[in-house]
C-alpha cells in the first residue's frame, strides 16, 4: 500500500543480545540518508529502542536515545553535520499523520532520519519508500526483558529508494562497543 512498484528488497538477520542489536543500528545507519523513514516494529520488549539507541551511535546524534515515553517524538540533532535523528513513539499517536505534523518539531522531516516505533499502520503516508524493520522474539522465548535473548530481525526496504540496497554491509555484525543506556 503507498509503495511503488518496484520489488521489495528483503534481508533477515538473528541477533543474539541486546549489545548486537545496538551494532545493528550502528550498522544500518551509514545506509540511512535525509527524509528515509524507519518503522520498527515488534512487541512491548522486543528490542525497537535498542536498535534506535545505536543508529543514533551510527549517525553521530546528540543525546541518548531512550524510550520516548513522555514524548511522542524527540529530535537528535547531529553533532558531524548529517541528518538528525527523529525518534517517535506512534504508540501515543492515536491520530496517526495529521497528528505527527502536528508536533511542531523544530526539523524538517526531509532533512531528518525518522524512526518510529509502532508505526505499523500509522505514518505510512509520510513517505512512499520506507524501511520496515521487523522484530521477532526467538520461539521458545517467554521471559521479556530479563537478560539477552536471541532476537529475528527481518529489514524489508520499500519503494524505489531501497531497490537494489546491499544489505551485505549489515551481515558482519559489526565491532563496537554498546551505548550507554540511559
Ligand atoms: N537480542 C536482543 N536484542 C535487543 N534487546 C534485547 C535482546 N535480548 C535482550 N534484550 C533486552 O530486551 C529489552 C528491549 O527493550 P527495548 O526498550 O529496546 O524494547 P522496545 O521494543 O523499544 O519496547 P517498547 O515496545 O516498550 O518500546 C532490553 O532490556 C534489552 O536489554
Ligand atoms: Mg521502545
Amino acid at each position: 500500500m503507498g509503495s511503488t512498484g518496484s520489488t521489495p528488497t528483503v534481508t533477515a538477520v538473528t541477533v543474539p543480545d541486546a549489545a548486537a542489536m545496538q551494532d545493528l543500528g550502528r550498522g544500518l545507519a551509514p545506509l540511512l540518508r535525509p527524509g528515509d523513514l524507519v518503522l520498527l516494529s515488534g512487541e512491548l520488549g522486543a528490542g525497537k529502542t535498542t536498535l534506535a539507541r545505536g543508529l543514533g551511535a551510527g549517525l553521530g546524534v546528540r543525546g541518548a536515545v531512550t524510550s520516548p515515553t513522555f514524548v511522542i517524538a524527540r529530535v537528535h540533532p547531529s553533532l558531524t553535520g548529517g541528518p538528525a535523528l527523529v525518534h517517535v513513539d506512534a504508540y501515543r499517536l492515536g491520530g496517526g499523520l495529521d497528528q505527527m505534523e502536528d508536533l511542531d518539531l523544530d526539523v524538517s522531516l526531509q532533512d531528518s532520519v525518522v524512526v518510529v516505533e509502532w508505526g505499523e499502520g500509522r505514518v505510512e503516508e509520510l513517505s512512499d519508500s520506507r524501511l520496515e524493520v521487523r522484530i521477532e522474539r526467538a520461539l521458545g522465548d517467554e521471559a521479556p526483558g530479563e537478560g539477552d535473548d536471541e532476537r529475528r530481525v527481518t529489514l524489508t526496504g520499500l519503494g524505489d529508494r531501497w531497490a537494489g540496497t546491499d544489505w551485505a554491509v549489515l551481515l558482519p555484525a559489526g565491532a563496537g562497543e554498546p551505548v550507554d543506556s540511559v
